[in-house]
């Protein structure tokens, strides 16, 4: 089958059409149709063309109609108003579509042609620090794209990129010196062998960083302290790193366990700690290309330009105690994923606040020849709000945990399902299950649908309806498709279709858009293009379920094609949601 998207088919054929005409080819675009009540979909493309071939544009739209009158795969061509072309599908070329997206793995989806090796960074939740908001954003956000990317046929691999190297973890060792001066990671002089136990849990890890900092921020000579363990660390002190270790381990253990609960998996677990060896000699590299300035005591790459509307500051390579910074670390990570990971391009997915780190970085990466700034995309996104419109906190007004918030609204789903009759004959372990599965759908659909770069409200109570635009309906909605399968005993097999009536048409519209919506999603790294597409199929199929006899349908010829078209709206919606990273339950 072709996995190019029907709108690009479309328009390929209408632009043919204005070709023809001596016209360019880009006028027919075609797009679906405004409204309702007119054929489903429409070129605008004589209106654009009129001043240019000083012609009126419904003398050129009825030009392009005569040379459509013989196409195959577009039909009943009118022209309305001024000039707006709108036409219809064949029944061939529709229930063709149809038959393609049932024997494809992905449903339909778009495939580029020209895949590229895609490194995706979402994860950067610190050691040791909570996670906060932006991280909960960046996990949902960048499984998408990872899911996305790899459906179109790009060879991706999701990187968690641990904050693991910066100052706190100078923090945390000059704090557990503090409490525990005895342990061997703190002897002068001594290089191990260091207890394989660790000496923290992640609980004092959690317990420790807050005290490190406040401490720090109060006190000049702590930091001083945070300051000078951060660079013994770099500079390889073995203790310190024995110590460093551990704090990883424990944290990613932790992390690997809220991740998972939110079905967010990495297959990297690299961290800003991995490039330390990377850094030296490029410090040497930047400055034998002349890149690196003296200011301060620190060194710098000069980034901005003379056209820049805002003033970016230079990139701080190495501060003016000799340590590395954030900055460094992303520059010497270019490195590695274009020369250990032979990345085409990299990906970040982090939030908007950092928008001037990434300008930054990227054209320093670009000036010292290290990958061009085009192959480099921040994919940044809004901040989630509490009611009170600003960035989400607990109600003890703390940083956000998590589990705190996942717990919320499971427990708001579990309130839905007992309001809706819902799971109710089912085992108290199974129930708990659904109503994970509801919560996390509710709360990653929440995220997802939102255009990733607005801000959004967390307002799980609205999350977790089955009515409207919700993770929860989505997954009401399939569920009960296969429930109709189910009760009817057959998925209709490999029965010849049948379109006719307007649900089935507009069903079986829907589902040939799905390579159209995953271009779109694609092109534009937008997953809610996604959700609107899922949103708009479940919509469509209950239309149908309320238009159409599907089970108890008396023609057998006719039940069987609409049982199929039902399998394939179910295969579609979950292949969408598999993408949205949204697990659908067995049962609700
Ligand atoms: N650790 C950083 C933070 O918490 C995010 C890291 C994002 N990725 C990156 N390559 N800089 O803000």
């Amino acid at each position: 089958m072709t996995k190019e998207s029907l709108l690009d088919r479309l328009s390929a054929e209408v632009g043919e059409a204005f070709a023809a005409e001596g016209l360019d080819a880009a006028l027919g675009r075609v797009q679906r149709s405004g409204r309702k009540e007119l054929p489903p979909f429409q070129c605008n493309g004589a209106m654009a063309a009129a001043k240019a071939a000083g012609k009126p544009p419904r003398v050129i739209a009825e030009a392009v109609a005569a040379r459509l009158a013989e196409s195959s795969i577009l039909t009943g061509v009118t022209i309305g108003g001024p000039g707006f072309l709108n036409f219809d599908l064949p029944q061939s070329v529709l229930v063709g579509a149809l038959d393609a997206i049932a024997a494809d793995d992905d449903k339909g989806a778009w495939q580029r042609v020209d895949p590229e090796r895609i490194i995706i960074d979402y994860g950067g939740p610190n050691v040791a620090k909570p996670l906060h908001v932006g991280h909960l954003r960046a996990a949902i956000i960048g499984e998408c794209l990872k899911r996305l990317f790899r459906t179109v046929g790009d060879d991706v691999l999701g990187d968690i990129h641990l904050g693991d190297w910066g100052l706190q973890m100078g923090q945390l060792i000059a704090e557990l010196k503090r409490e525990q001066p005895d342990l061997p990671y703190f002897a002068e002089a001594d290089e191990g062998p260091y207890p394989a136990e660790s000496p923290v849990t992640v609980d004092d890890l959690a317990r420790l960083y807050p005290k490190a900092s406040a401490a720090c921020k109060e006190d000049p000579a702590r930091l001083a302290e945070a300051q000078e363990a951060t660079v013994e660390l770099q500079s390889g002190r073995p203790g310190y790193r024995a110590l460093w270790q551990h704090f990883v381990d424990v944290s990613k253990a932790a992390l690997e366990k809220d991740y998972g609960e939110l079905g967010v998996t990495f297959d990297l677990w690299k961290g800003e700690a991995d490039v330390d060896p990377l850094i030296a000699p490029m410090v040497d590299e930047l400055q034998a290309k002349g890149l690196l300035e003296e200011s301060d005591g620190a060194r710098v790459i000069r980034v901005a330009r003379e056209d820049d509307k805002k003033e970016i500051p230079p990139l701080l390579v190495v501060k003016s105690n000799g340590s590395v910074g954030y900055g460094s670390t992303d520059l010497a990570t270019i490195i590695e994923r274009k020369r250990e990971l032979s990345a085409d391009r990299v990906v970040y997915v982090v939030d908007a606040r950092q928008r001037e780190h990434f300008e930054q970085v990227f054209r320093a990466a670009d000036l010292a020849g290290y990958m061009s700034a085009d192959r480099l995309e921040h994919m940044w996104f809004g901040t989630m709000n509490g009611t009170d419109g600003k960035p989400f906190k607990t109600r003890a007004g703390g940083v956000l945990r998590l589990r705190d918030l996942i717990d919320q609204v499971v427990s708001e789903a579990t309130k839905r399902l007992d309001q809706g009759g819902m799971a109710q004959d089912v085992s108290p372990e199974e129930k708990q299950e659904i109503a994970r599965r509801v919560g996390i759908a509710a709360l990653k659909f929440a995220d997802l649908s939102n255009p990733r770069t607005s801000d959004y409200v967390f307002d799980p109570e609205r999350f977790v309806t089955f009515e409207g635009k919700t993770g929860p309906y989505l997954q009401y909605a399939t569920v009960r498709i296969r429930s109709v399968l189910q009760k009817a005993g057959s998925d209709g097999g490999d029965a010849p279709l049948i379109i006719e009536d307007p649900a089935e048409i507009d069903l079986a519209l829907e589902l040939s858009l799905y390579a159209d919506a995953v271009q779109g999603a694609y092109e534009k790294r937008m997953p809610h293009v996604l959700c609107d597409h899922a949103f708009t199929l479940a919509q469509a199929f209950s239309r149908f379920y309320a238009n159409c006899r599907i089970g108890d349908e008396a023609d057998g010829q006719r039940r069987s094609s609409r049982l199929r078209l039902s399998r394939i709206t179910f295969e579609q919606l979950n292949s969408v949601l598999t993408v949205l990273g949204i697990p659908v339950p067995e049962k609700m």
